[in-house]
């Protein structure tokens, strides 16, 4: 059985339906906090806090548990500077306290949810997995802090671990099951969708003066569905005895603000109010993966790499989503 702390959570559900549907038994584990019930579609739920640990405790004893999935994390990453304290217990000791339930167990294999956060401002594009890793912002930190404790706990527990560090996760299910719940996210997909269906005024492009094509800033979206397959193939390589190991995810693809917003007018086909702003601080003009180490060690190949066939999954979500919170 494998245990999916966060699986009740926009990535972790989709995780959730993959594993599923490669034949994989599931425990979803989480405490609700933004993740949601109703996205919890498949295997088995157990309402639990990482924060408490004998909660761990029990999930563990409940079910047999080979592997771990680890999404229980905030990703805000302006909150993360406004309230460090926050991020550091969440992220990091909380995360402790499943490592140290696993060793327990004696589990092993576990797959981290990390992030292009922890490279900070790109030195070089695409970022392949020697970039330096210099986060400039709490959330960052976290992240880059669980990757080194899992160094760690590799080299002297026999922990063995796959940590994938996210780009632009973006879309949602391609059959509509699941997806980011309507309000939960500041990323620019979701805010885009929601001055299309109407509950923002605007959507505000932050800077049209970086040295990009366009002017604002490119990133590499890359789709939750093949975010859920990678971790899969992850699993399995783990299972198949594959030793630790960092892998970057992204399509590859860089598409600029610009760009999403005139697909998510093209695939809505509402014409929603675009406000030119001042740049966010903290944005780096481009940002974009280097995949080939997944692609080469995983077998892993994006499938969703058209920006239109993205923002239409996400698109169709949304609509739905927002239906049920009208009801
Ligand atoms: C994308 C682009 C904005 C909102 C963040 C985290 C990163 C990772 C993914 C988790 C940027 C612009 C946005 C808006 C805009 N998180 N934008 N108007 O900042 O690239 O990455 O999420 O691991 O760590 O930093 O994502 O979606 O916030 O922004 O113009 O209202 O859209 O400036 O260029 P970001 P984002």
């Amino acid at each position: 059985m494998i245990l999916i702390v966060g699986g009740a959570g926009y990535i972790g559900s989709h995780i959730n339906k993959e594993l599923t549907n490669q034949g994989y038994k599931t425990v979803v584990f989480d405490n609700l906090s933004s993740g949601r019930k109703e996205l919890v579609k498949w295997g088995e739920f157990f309402e639990g806090d990482l924060g408490n640990i004998n909660d761990i405790r029990e999930v563990f004893k409940k079910y047999p548990i080979e592997g771990v999935l680890h999404f229980a994390a905030f990703k805000a990453v302006g909150e993360s500077v406004l309230d460090p304290q926050k991020y550091y217990k969440n992220n990091v000791a909380n995360t402790l306290n499943l490592f140290e339930v696993m060793k327990e167990n004696d589990v092993k294999k576990f797959i981290f949810s990390s992030s292009a956060a922890t490279f900070g401002n790109p030195q070089y594009v695409p970022i392949d997995e020697k970039h330096p890793q210099t986060p400039i912002n709490p959330y960052g930190e976290t992240k880059l802090i669980v990757e080194h404790i899992m160094r760690d706990y590799s080299n002297a527990y026999g922990f063995k671990y796959v940590s994938l560090r996210y780009f632009n996760a973006c879309g949602a299910d391609l059959e509509t099951e699941v997806g980011e719940w309507p309000g939960s996210s500041s990323n620019l997909i979701p805010l885009v969708l929601d001055a299309a269906i109407g509950r923002r005024e605007d959507i505000k492009v932050f800077g049209n003066d970086y040295p990009t094509p366009d002017g604002t800033c490119v990133r590499d979206y890359i789709h939750v569905t093949d975010l859920a397959t990678a971790h899969v193939l992850a699993l399995k390589y783990l299972i198949d005895g594959g030793e630790s190991q960092c892998f970057n995810l992204g399509n590859g693809r860089g598409f600029s603000v610009t760009q999403v917003v005139d697909s998510a007018k093209k695939v809505t086909g509402i014409d929603f109010k675009v406000t030119m702003a001042d740049r966010r601080p903290g944005d780096p003009p481009e940002l974009v993966a280097d995949s080939k180490l997944a692609q080469e060690v995983l077998k892993w190949q994006p499938k969703y790499q058209d920006l239109d066939v993205i923002v239409d999954s996400a698109w169709k979500w949304h609509k739905l989503a927002c239906g049920l919170l009208d009801k």
